[in-house]
């Protein structure tokens, strides 16, 4: 079965390019490069952009990229039906090559081998904490700041689809992604309505999703979402935005599923995006939990979810 290593990208179509771009700077982003009608953003790890938007005459999610241990995973997954052929990658920063498929719901996914990784920007590291029974900062204050800082990487995200169960075959298929949780109605525990999947590496430990499936009403991206290195990083970066007038949605809290500190944006087209820091790690050994949780459940501390999450 082919396998899928990372999440490359996220890619959006949206009606005006600066204003992306300007926001993003703003959420912690950087241009990697821009065009008339394309714009790639990276954040400070190895990836070459990791969040692309398209010019067009309205604005909505189209899909997103997931990068594969092998070139012979890509001939694979060509094979199968509804795939592009293996086509080299020529216009995109790192080029590679990739297989163009469209899942269930119609979303883009791209598998992606051979990208050319770029050096890492020059970011600060997670400030050392003086716990209450471990003290890791002796002689040395903390000076954080108020800034947009830098996303790091980026770290899952959420469809919002007719039928869990279709699509969740249809990614497992061709990704051999590993079931992390599951969210059920609560009752008997047998109605699923998300699933949290997650990379199989091994015994090296990765994200607890990558992705999460969820069925919903209304079909679209719930939202993607970006690692920084501590909680400085979530809070500055909220207060920073905060000041740039842009529009909060839930945060910060700490999320139940996944255990990460989360805080929720709005870009200027709409669309959800998440900070996070201090997510749950797994191995291919974790044996996921089935949550029977009320939407006010999910989130431990901190905000509770607007009325409209949910949807
Ligand atoms: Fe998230």
């Amino acid at each position: 079965m082919p396998k899928a290593i990372d999440l490359a990208y996220v890619a959006y179509q949206v009606t005006d390019l600066d204003l992306m771009e300007s926001f993003m700077h703003d959420f912690g982003l950087v241009t990697a490069q821009r065009r008339d009608d394309l714009l790639f953003l990276r954040g400070a790890g190895s990836a070459p952009f990791v969040h692309v938007s398209l010019l067009g005459a309205e604005s909505r999610f189209l899909g997103g990229g997931l990068r594969m241990a092998s070139r012979a995973d890509l001939e694979e997954l060509a094979s199968m039906p509804g795939s592009s052929a293996v086509e080299e990658v020529k216009d995109w920063p790192g080029g590679g090559w990739r297989v163009r498929m469209i899942a269930p719901d119609g979303f883009v996914i791209d598998a992606l081998w051979g990208q050319e990784e770029v050096v890492p920007l020059p970011h600060r590291r997670r400030y050392p904490v003086n716990w209450g029974d471990s003290k890791e900062r002796v002689n040395v204050s903390l000076r954080p700041r108020r800034e947009a800082g830098l996303v790091l990487r980026l770290g899952h995200f959420v469809l919002r689809v007719t039928s869990h169960a279709e699509t969740l075959a249809w990614f497992k298929s061709r990704f051999g992604l590993l079931t992390s949780d599951v969210m059920c109605v609560p009752g008997d525990g047998s109605k699923i309505i998300g699933t949290f999947v997650r990379f199989d590496l091994g015994d090296k430990p990765v994200d607890h999703h990558c992705l999460l499936i969820n069925e919903a009403s209304e079909i679209g991206v719930h939202h993607c979402s970006f690692e920084m290195q501590d909680i400085d990083a979530v809070m500055g970066a909220h207060d920073h935005l905060v000041s740039r007038g842009h529009k909060l949605d839930v945060g910060v809290g700490r999320h139940l599923i996944g255990s990460q500190i989360f805080d929720y944006w709005r870009d200027p087209f709409g669309f959800r995006v998440e900070h996070y820091t201090d997510g749950d790690v797994a191995d291919h050994s974790y044996k996921g939990l089935n949550y029977q949780v009320s939407a006010e459940d999910t989130t431990q501390w901190g905000t509770d979810p607007t009325p409209d999450f949910f949807h």
